[in-house]
């Protein structure tokens, strides 16, 4: 069973407008049928950055990137292949059938869902802006230091009191209950989920809002301080990482993020300028927020807690999380106020910034951590912590990481190295596994035979390219099948002359394994520069582990006990005739 119909497919195809989407991330200029620009993907002062309308392709003269919309949406967005095809779509006005019978199909169609939210938060917004019901909300807020343009930047909302205010209005603007229930607009009970409360829309990294998070103004409000959006379809609070929309650009550019507890000390920060700020919605940091800060390519995160006790224990739990995952972490600490919110409207951006500056890395902080509770003077406590933390230290996955930072406990505690026994363990820990859902690493067959795959799909104009892989190597060759199939779609497609792009291959996902398989294929940069010579070499190299296999195979069977000597006699030939025909290099 496909994912998405053929038909459809094949209209987002022939709609995606590539320099319109380039457009939105890098200033294009229009020089005779191509456009140019600087490139995305490295840092340059003269563009080499092109993008050819007619082919649907961009292309760098400098890095050698290269690609259509939906690998450069998957590569300079991070986006799944799946989130990217449904911007496509959106942006480009083409509905994505869903293939009958496919898990994907249940429940309203997210686009739908997505207009539910987007009315909502437009109907909040006005309410608080304008409304007179509002207008202690809004005393609140001003109260806190939040300007009108905090609010009308953030879209910054208000439910008011009755319970089928929003209602209505949405089902006068044409949706139904059914759809209001599902994005958790409306309760069980059919009222309003939301009422008296301030509502700070939650986006997804592409920008959609996909729930909202709503704060009590005054004590009598009944409920928690905080109440959020349900789990739906749309929203998943743990993997949710909030700001990271209006963050992401600062956060992928420079590879670091700033971490705190509260959505509010996320947005203040924002708006000061340190646009790199995601927050948690309350729930504990865990590894799935670890896992999507890699994808973005995030090396070091300044955490932020609150400045007291549990914010410090926050702050070495989430510290050692990401230091498992061999990304580097300095916790900021300041004085005078309680989290980050406080200390920029008592004392100004400077105050953070120099907070930032004077971040301890982690390592430093955990111990100075333990010798503010234990009196490091005595030596039973020392060696009883010491040996506490470098057992944390060793269950990080990089061994390269435990290394160096044991090391550097030991410097900074003044003992000698070898009583950490430093490189005991380094052996046994493992490397880093990829950021990327990809398919197992050590699955070098699979690797290899994509890598052949995706020269194909970006290639398939370069006619010396294509030629080269037919005449070289055929569908047989390939072991797995998902690449093979990828593969005869691909040549099929250039043979018709209908070329092939990354999203015409989107309408052969019919597993979950193909839909890895396919991550893999569009996610992974690879250069055009040199694609001839690469193309020769991968091939050779499948040639000879076919090669090898093969010969692996009849010697097994060769040694076989029930075999008789007719049936060896033949092997035997095959086995000589095997050898005498090793894969010949192109
Ligand atoms: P202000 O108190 O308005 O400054 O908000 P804050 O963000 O600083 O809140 P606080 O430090 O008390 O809490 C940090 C985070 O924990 C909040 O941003 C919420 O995400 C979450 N949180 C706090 N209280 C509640 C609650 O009652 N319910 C839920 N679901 N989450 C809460
Ligand atoms: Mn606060």
């Amino acid at each position: 069973m496909v994912l998405f119909s053929k038909e459809s497919v094949q209209k987002l195809r022939e709609a995606i407008d590539i320099v319109d989407l380039i457009s939105r991330y890098v200033d294009l200029k229009k020089a005779g049928v191509t456009y140019k620009g600087l490139c995305p993907f490295h840092d340059e002062r003269t563009p080499s950055f092109t993008v050819q309308a007619a082919t649907r392709h961009y292309h760098c003269f400098g890095c050698g990137a290269h690609g259509d919309g939906l690998s450069f949406l998957m590569q300079h967005e991070s986006l799944d292949f799946k989130q990217a095809l449904e911007f496509l779509a959106e942006r480009y006005g083409v509905t994505l059938e869903v293939a009958e019978g496919s898990s994907e199909q249940k429940g309203t169609s997210k686009v739908r869902l997505r207009q539910v939210m987007e009315a909502a938060s437009q109907f909040y917004h006005t309410a608080l802006l304008h409304s007179k019901e509002a207008s202690r909300a809004r005393d609140y807020l001003s109260s806190r230091g939040f300007s009108d343009s905090f609010l009308r930047s953030f879209t910054v909302g208000f439910a008011l009191e009755k319970r089928t205010t929003l209602s209505s209005f949405l089902l006068e603007q044409g949706f139904s209950r059914k759809e209001m229930m599902e994005v958790g607009l409306v309760g069980k009970k059919g009222g309003d989920f939301f009422t008296d409360r301030i509502l700070f829309p939650i986006h997804d990294a592409i920008g959609n809002i996909i729930g909202f998070s709503g704060r009590k103004w005054r004590e009598e409000t009944f409920g928690g301080k905080y109440i959020n959006t349900p789990e739906t379809p749309l929203f998943k609070k743990s993997q949710v990482l909030f700001g990271l929309y209006r963050s992401k650009k600062r956060l992928m550019k420079e590879r670091i993020a700033c971490l705190v507890e509260g959505q509010l000390d996320a947005l203040r920060l924002i708006e000061a300028g340190f646009d790199f700020t995601v927050a948690t919605l309350g729930t504990a940091f865990g590894m799935s927020h670890v896992d999507q800060l890699r994808a973005f390519g995030v090396e070091e995160v300044y955490l932020s807690f609150d400045q007291d006790e549990a914010g410090h224990k926050s702050a070495e739990k989430a510290g050692h999380m990401l230091m498992k995952r061999g990304i580097g972490v300095r916790v900021v600490s300041f004085d005078g106020a309680k989290d980050p919110d406080e200390l920029l409207s008592r004392q100004g951006k400077s105050a953070f910034y120099s907070a930032l500056a004077t971040a301890l890395p982690y390592v430093e902080y955990v111990v100075n951590r333990s010798k503010q509770r234990h009196d490091w003077a005595l030596p039973q406590n020392k060696d009883r912590e010491l040996r506490q933390i470098a057992e944390r230290i060793r269950e990080w996955d990089s061994s390269i990481l435990v290394h160096e930072s044991l090391r550097q406990l030991a410097s900074l505690v003044h003992v000698p190295e070898k009583l950490l026994n430093i490189g005991e363990k380094a052996v046994l820990t493992t490397s880093l596994p990829s950021s990327l859902p990809l398919p197992r690493a050590g699955d070098a067959a699979l690797m290899l035979e994509l890598d052949i795959v995706r020269y194909l799909v970006n290639g398939s104009e370069n006619t010396e390219l294509v030629e080269c892989i037919s005449k070289n190597i055929s569908e047989d060759d390939f072991i797995s099948g998902q690449v093979r199939k990828l593969f005869s779609k691909s040549m099929k497609q250039i043979e018709q002359g209908k070329g092939v792009d990354f999203v015409s291959l989107a309408s052969e996902l019919d597993t979950e394994e193909a839909e890895k398989i396919f991550q893999a294929l569009v996610s992974r940069r690879q250069k055009a520069e040199g694609a001839l010579q690469q193309v020769k070499e991968l091939i050779c190299k499948v040639k000879e582990r076919n090669w090898l296999q093969k010969r692996e195979t009849i010697r097994l069977k060769m040694e076989e006990a029930q075999i008789d000597e007719k049936e060896l006699m033949n092997l035997a030939k095959e086995f000589d005739s095997l050898m005498k025909s090793p894969p010949s290099k192109i």
